[in-house]
């Protein structure tokens, strides 16, 4: 299967790569329009495959279309730079040139919008695509290919179909795309477990790796937040999704002297949060992935609790709610302890956070640092000295002040460091990952100058 996916995607790639770049960027305008078209049934898709409510399916959804945006603009600004030689009549210069077959292995937490990050980047920079989507985004990934069959049927580039190519499986496929060596790229997303076996089997035959993987994101709550703003954003950051982003927030350490308060506050404003059938208008809250995600939870759960920690909100669960077809579905957690637990060094995908006091900031930052991953950390406060000492301190991809954790926008460069991969992707320069970068010397000075002054000669 995967060879003769490879064969196609080279084909084609040999024949993109030659469409001018602005030309390529008006088949995404088109593919944006029809997603904008049919977001609603895409929408219901992703809902359906994998439980997101359906209001952040829509968000998943908007997060694609707003890539394609993002996309067409670049088209015309796949830029490479110009530099002073040092010897006269010279031009030194670069250009960016595709790499050739991009594959992408999505996860299940968000079946379309990365997949759509790395395909709307990789297809403008005039690269080819082959998509292992997660097995519970089969639904979204089959809808995704007939709209995009849609799109390169309506902008008169029919021919253009099999840019996006699909190749539904597990591990095995995931491993199989990694050695290809006919694939110049693979951009992963998903855990790190995952990412520290496809990474080695890429580099072994010295390809190129794009990796986004776990976070476990941390917030601090200062005395000088506001509290109100401050409780909002955690509660969407933790919450949303079931606590499956890869930017759900799962620490929060909150100055002692509004840690009751903000306690208070929070499972307050946990106890209202609606759960139920995902595809429902006002449910905020849908079923976690797997039986085995709600095992791990419960595991953490216990975990925490035999390290010496308080669990004030959550815990029980209910298989499945009558007439829906998912389950199981969990009560989001929050935790209490007095240090930074073991436990917590662990990213358990699911909607548990754990609250922990602090009295001095550099405290709370070195404990935001102290875990192996780096994607996205925030600090609620409107004390100018404690943003920027956290700004400068907190290692991670993406730090924020006064907004959550999760959410980001495309036109940020989206990734994180340490064993979040290091990979960055979506906005900013993050297309220059899916292109070759070629220096080159122009010589016009009708003679034959050596750099660094050397001569090669003795006249
Ligand atoms: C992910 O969980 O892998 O920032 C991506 C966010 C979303 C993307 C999450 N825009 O939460």
């Amino acid at each position: 299967m995967l060879p003769t996916l490879v064969m196609n995607a080279t084909y084609i790639f040999n024949k993109w790569k030659n469409v001018p770049a602005p030309d390529r960027g008006q088949l995404i305008k088109v593919f944006g329009d029809v997603l904008r078209e049919r977001k609603e049934e895409l929408s219901k898709a992703i809902t359906k495959d994998m439980g997101k409510t359906i209001r952040e399916s829509r968000g998943e959804v908007q997060e694609a279309i707003d890539m394609c945006d993002f996309a067409v603009g670049l088209s015309r600004q796949l830029y490479g730079l110009t530099m002073p030689s040092e010897r006269p009549k010279h031009r030194l210069q670069e250009t960016w040139l595709p790499l050739g077959v991009i594959g992408v292995i999505s996860a299940f937490n968000f079946p379309v919008a990365v997949w759509a990050w790395n395909f709307c980047l990789a297809i403008i920079c005039g690269n080819s695509v082959i998509w292992k989507p997660s097995l519970k985004g089969r639904q979204s990934a089959l809808t995704v290919f007939d709209i995009w069959t849609m799109a390169c049927d309506r902008a008169g580039k029919k021919e253009f179909v099999s840019l996006n190519q699909v190749l539904f499986g597990d591990k095995k496929e995931a491993v199989e795309l990694a050695e290809h060596k006919g694939i110049a790229l693979v951009s992963a997303t998903g855990s790190v477990e995952m990412g520290k076996v496809i990474a080695p089997l890429v580099a072994q035959r010295l390809g190129k790796v794009l990796l986004e993987l776990g976070g476990n994101n941390a917030a601090i709550i200062s005395q000088h937040a506001d509290l109100d703003l401050a409780i909002k954003g955690c509660v969407f950051a933790a919450v949303g999704t079931t606590g499956q982003r890869c930017t759900t927030l799962r620490r929060l350490f909150v100055h002692n002297s509004i840690y009751a308060k903000v306690l208070e506050k929070l499972t307050a404003a946990y106890s209202t949060i609606k759960m139920g059938d995902p595809h429902e208008e006002d449910v905020l809250l849908g079923p976690i992935i797997s039986d085995t995600a709600y095992e791990y939870m419960m595991d953490a759960m216990q975990a925490a609790q035999d390290e010496g920690a308080t669990l004030w909100h959550g815990g029980g669960c209910y298989n499945n709610i009558d007439g829906s077809i998912f389950g199981p579905y969990v009560y989001p957690a929050i935790i209490t302890a007095n240090g930074h637990l073991e436990i917590m060094k662990k990213e358990t995908f699911a909607p548990i956070l754990y609250m922990i006091p602090y009295t001095k900031l550099q405290d709370a930052i070195d404990m935001v640092n102290c875990v192996e991953q780096g994607l996205s950390n925030s600090i609620f406060t409107n004390d100018m000295n404690e943003t920027e000492q956290f700004l400068e301190q907190a290692y991670s991809g993406i730090v924020n002040v006064n907004a959550g954790t999760s959410g980001a926008e495309i036109g940020g460069a989206f990734g994180g460091e340490k064993d979040t991969g290091g990979g960055r992707e979506s906005g900013s320069d993050s297309w220059k990952n899916y292109m070759r970068r070629v220096t080159t010397t122009i010589n016009y000075s009708g003679e034959m100058p050596l750099a660094q002054g050397i001569k090669f000669d003795n006249e």
